[in-house]
């Protein structure tokens, strides 16, 4: 039996031996006894009696075993055109700062925090401060509208939110405290303060008596030292979106999610104390919180933040330069990313400019992994590409080629085996296994391993419902696909309305809600259409009601603006056509999945449940037409 065939089959078959051992890479004030507490299932809990403190295991003790003048952070942004660097040491010092105007602010043990920053150091600080003190953060992506941010404010109840004046998207400024003000203004819960970055580019006006400078609360704060949590308290809260307007708030504790992400940087990435690691994403999605900052900092790493884009910061070169000049072993992003290298340099010239030699691995997730892309990439590097599987519900990969365990051979389409501790299973709408080959529901076995949601936040009832009724004994990850004879897995996209959007998730329920929203539409669909660059960019449809006239060029128009004010411009819906009708079964729901295939210019049947044939007729030409 080889390495990763012994491992997995442990991990299942005595998972507490298993995460008991592992929970040895983690600094514990009182080491768990109890490594799984399964006695209130479908409610698991991973080192039931453990106390520990997440930023102590971050940053304290790498300071106190010696590594405080190693390099912890390397901010690197382009669009500023600065790169800084903290050590250990002082990245410490900050945190604990940070800590201690939270704490001055009245946030205790608890208390929710919500960060609305871009891709600054700041935003590390903020986070590492909460988990210092036991307070729970909820960082809130910046490329989200007011009102996205206001539904998170009154779901968390924060009592204090840490925001800046400004993000840079390339060149352009995006001001995010008039976000922020009208956020406040739209959410029922008002935070007690805000605390802001004030960014050369822009100055944001603060408001008295609610608002703080970051750097005036720091110049006269206190240190805060690390407050001992149990292991299932909450870290953070990080919402996503779901197949309902209201994003679901997923939960992550202190003890599981340390010891699977301490796990994960040794046996999956591959990557140690001293080396440097990449995560090109954004602290908003669950990519940011786990690898660019938890996961590297647990495991002694040097981690990249990095604000600017694959292009256009300057060019197509961005990544290598950063790779060559922070000696990068690891890079981790998406493939949207390397598809909007390769169209700008298909040659791959810009790399050849650069000293690649410390880069050993690239990791792709959060959308799949076209063999195209995955073939460019690998044949431009050398190194090994790695397609693996995650998702906001579980905080670190479900399936993946591990390479600090056994690296196997790749398949393209497919991110390998399930990862030890996942019991992954592929099943028909009946919740029975189907065989090689064939397609179905991908699931997980319970209990799901450490680092997985434990719930939604003060929602268990939509956890199960959400995840759990659907198949007993089993959490449903939202995505269909595969395994093949050897046993690896091919996750070929969502089943339900949640898109991938240049590996943003977004959902199509969403959009229909606020689309639905505008006096003249009657009804509509919002579906995600393949996208040569973003993987998936979605497309509106609307029917206007009754009597109502309206210029069908200039109503798109305005629809178009009202995503982008309601949810943002990460949204990225560009297109809303003003149709006759939307094509349905007979019982009145519409035909999404039809809709799609044909935009997709595949060879789709007509359902046999179809209400009114020539209502699709009328609508395939515009499905049909990309422009
Ligand atoms: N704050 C404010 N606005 C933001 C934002 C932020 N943090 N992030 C994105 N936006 C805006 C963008 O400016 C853009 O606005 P526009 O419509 O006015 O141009 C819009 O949201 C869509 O952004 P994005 O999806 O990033 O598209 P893009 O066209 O700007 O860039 C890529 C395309 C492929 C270069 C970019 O999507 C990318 O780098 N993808 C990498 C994937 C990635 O990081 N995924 C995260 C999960 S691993
Ligand atoms: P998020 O919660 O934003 O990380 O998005 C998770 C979703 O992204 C998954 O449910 C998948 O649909 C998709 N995804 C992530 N990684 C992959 C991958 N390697 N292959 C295919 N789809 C992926």
């Amino acid at each position: 039996m080889g390495r990763y065939s012994e491992v997995f089959r442990r991990s299942l078959a005595d998972p507490e031996g298993f995460w008991g051992e592992a929970a040895k890479g983690i600094d514990w004030y009182h080491q768990p006894t109890v490594v799984l507490d399964a006695s209130n299932p479908p409610f698991y809990r991973w080192f039931a009696d453990g106390i520990l403190n997440t930023c102590f295991n971050a940053l304290d003790r790498h300071v106190r075993d010696g590594r405080g003048s190693q390099p912890a952070l390397i901010p690197d942004s382009p669009v500023t055109g600065t790169c800084r660097s903290f050590t250990y040491q002082e990245l410490l010092d900050e945190v604990a700062r940070f800590a201690g105007v939270l704490r001055g602010l009245g946030v205790g043990a608890g208390d929710r925090v919500i960060i609305y920053l871009p891709m600054i150091p700041e935003a590390v600080v903020a986070m590492l401060a909460c988990a210092r003190i036991g307070a729970v953060h909820s960082v809130v992506f910046g490329g989200f509208a007011a009102h996205e941010l206001a539904v998170r404010i009154d779901d968390a109840a924060p009592k204090v939110v840490v925001s800046a004046s400004c993000g840079i998207e390339v060149s352009r400024i995006v001001e995010y405290k008039p976000i922020l003000d009208s956020a406040i203004e739209l959410a029922a819960h008002k935070p007690d303060r805000c605390v802001i970055v004030q960014r050369p580019q822009a100055a944001a006006a603060l408001v008295a008596g609610r608002d703080l400078d970051w750097e005036q609360a720091m110049a006269g704060a206190e240190p805060a030292d690390c407050v001992p949590v149990a292991a299932t308290d909450p870290l953070y809260i990080l919402y996503t979106s779901g197949t309902t307007a209201k994003p679901k708030g997923v939960v992550r504790d202190n003890g599981g999610h340390a010891v699977a992400l301490r796990w994960s940087m040794e046996h999956i990435y591959d990557t140690g104390p001293g080396e440097v690691y990449w995560a090109a994403s954004d602290v908003g999605w669950v990519v940011g919180h786990s690898y660019i900052v938890y996961a590297p900092l647990l495991a002694g790493c040097t981690t990249v933040l990095y604000e600017g884009k694959p292009v256009g910061t300057p060019d197509a070169g961005a990544f290598w330069r950063v790779i060559a000049e922070h000696r990068v072993k690891t890079l981790f992003t998406a493939p949207t990313a390397f598809r909007a290298i390769k169209k700008d340099d298909p040659a791959g010239e810009l790399a050849r400019q650069h000293d690649l030699s410390s880069f050993r691995y690239l990791f792709l997730a959060g959308e799949r992994l076209d063999p195209e892309t995955y073939r460019w990439a690998g044949d431009l590097l050398g190194v090994p590409v790695i397609d693996h599987w995650w998702q906001t519900e579980t905080g670190w990969p479900i399936a993946a080629n591990l390479m600090g365990l056994e690296p196997m051979p790749t398949k393209a389409g497919s991110p390998t085996v399930p990862v030890p501790g996942y019991d992954v299973r592929v099943v028909n709408t009946d919740g029975d296994e189907v065989a090689p080959g064939k397609t179905g529901e991908i699931v997980v076995r319970l209990p799901l391993p450490p680092g997985c949601l434990p719930s939604l936040w003060r929602d268990d009832e939509r956890f199960v419902d959400s995840y759990l009724s659907r198949h007993p004994g089993f959490c449903i990850t939202g995505d269909g696909g595969y395994r093949d004879s050897d046993g690896y897995l091919y996750v070929m996209g969502r089943i339900d309305d949640v898109i991938n959007v240049a590996g943003h998730r977004l959902s199509t329920g969403e959009m229909e809600e606020v689309l639905a929203s505008h006096p003249a539409v009657a009804e509509c669909a919002v579906i995600g259409v393949n996208d040569e660059l973003k993987g998936q960019i979605p497309r509106g449809f609307v029917v206007l009601k009754a009597g109502v006239r309206a210029d069908p060029a200039a109503l798109s128009t305005e629809l178009v603006q009202l995503i982008r004010d309601q949810i943002g411009p990460v949204a990225a819906l560009r297109r809303v056509d003003v149709v006759a009708g939307l094509p349905k079964t007979r019982s009145g729901k519409i035909l999404r999945k039809t809709m799609r295939g044909i935009a997709d210019g595949q060879d789709e049947p007509i359902p046999s449940t179809i209400e009114d044939p020539a209502v699709l007729s009328a609508l395939r030409p515009v499905l049909a037409d990309s422009g």
